[in-house]
């Protein structure tokens, strides 16, 4: 890479799936370390400007970028939006996630399009106009550690999330020497829709560390990869050694 500098003020990030949860855990440790963000979002426009002003308030921009990434060329013109409005793009976050419910039994042609779009081939666009703006750049992918320990009832939802695991290591090798590519896999952070903290305390209980854990130690992970200077092709498990278990996670 050509930028030796592990610095990350003054960069600028696009983080999709900015607005809530995990996305926006990640959004505001990148404006705490001095990266200005362009937060993508599709539906949570509120949740996205209120994150923009707040993130405003720790002294970098941050700009709300709608789009939905599942419909065909939303990657590119989320990506051609977010630098006609912030600049060339330093740091690419592909977090934007659904999670339904489906078995192999289950699982359409339709749930596992879906899936992959939003999952795998926007993640590859997106990577793709980064890569194309020739400069240095890192991209940062969020897995799950379901890629190690596979479930029975997000079929969908895992293959996908493969995908983009094996996506990672090919755009790593791919986008040398200038874009490094790595990934983070999380466990058991935050409850899905309409699943309590009992869902994840059961998880917990079913963990090595035997605890669940919290969208800052997820951050922490890609904070630390894009201070990296040295590590492309990796993933970090952030899942409190569930990848070991070697068994059906749900
Ligand atoms: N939560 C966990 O414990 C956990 C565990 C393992 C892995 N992960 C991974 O970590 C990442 C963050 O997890 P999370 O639970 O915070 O994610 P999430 O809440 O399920 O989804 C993040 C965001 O993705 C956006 N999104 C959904 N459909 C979209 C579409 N069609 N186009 C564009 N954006 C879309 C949504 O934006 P809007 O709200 O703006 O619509 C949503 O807020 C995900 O990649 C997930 O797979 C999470």
């Amino acid at each position: 890479m050509e930028d030796e500098s592990a610095s990350l003020t003054g960069k600028t990030a696009l983080v999709t799936g900015a607005a809530r949860r995990i996305g926006r855990a990640i959004a505001t440790t990148l404006a705490q370390s001095g990266v200005h963000v362009a937060l993508h979002y599709n539906r949570s426009a509120q949740d996205a400007l209120a994150l923009c002003e707040e993130i405003r308030r720790l002294g970098v921009r941050a700009w709300p970028i709608q789009g939905d990434l599942i419909e065909a060329g939303q990657a590119e013109r989320v990506f051609r939006e977010a630098v006609a409005q912030a600049g060339p793009i330093d740091i690419l976050v592909n977090n934007a996630s659904i999670f339904e419910r489906d078995t192999l039994w289950e699982a359409t042609d339709e749930s596992i399009a879906k899936n992959v779009r939003l999952h795998a081939a926007a993640p590859l666009i997106l990577s793709r106009e980064l890569a194309r703006q020739g400069r240095a750049a890192h991209v940062v992918n969020l897995l799950d550690t379901r890629v190690a320990v596979h479930g029975r009832e997000h079929a969908s939802y895992d293959l996908s999330k493969s995908m983009l695991l094996t996506l990672t290591r090919m755009l790593a090798l791919e986008l040398a020497p200038n874009v490094a590519v790595n990934a983070v896999a999380p466990g058991a952070i935050l409850p899905p829709a309409g699943q309590s903290d009992a869902y994840l305390a059961k998880l917990a209980r079913a963990t090595p560390l035997s605890r669940m854990g919290d969208p800052r130690d997820v951050a922490e992970a890609v904070l630390f990869l894009l201070r990296s200077r040295f590590t492309t092709g990796q993933v970090i498990y952030v899942d409190g050694g569930m990848h070991m278990k070697g068994h059906l996670y749900d």
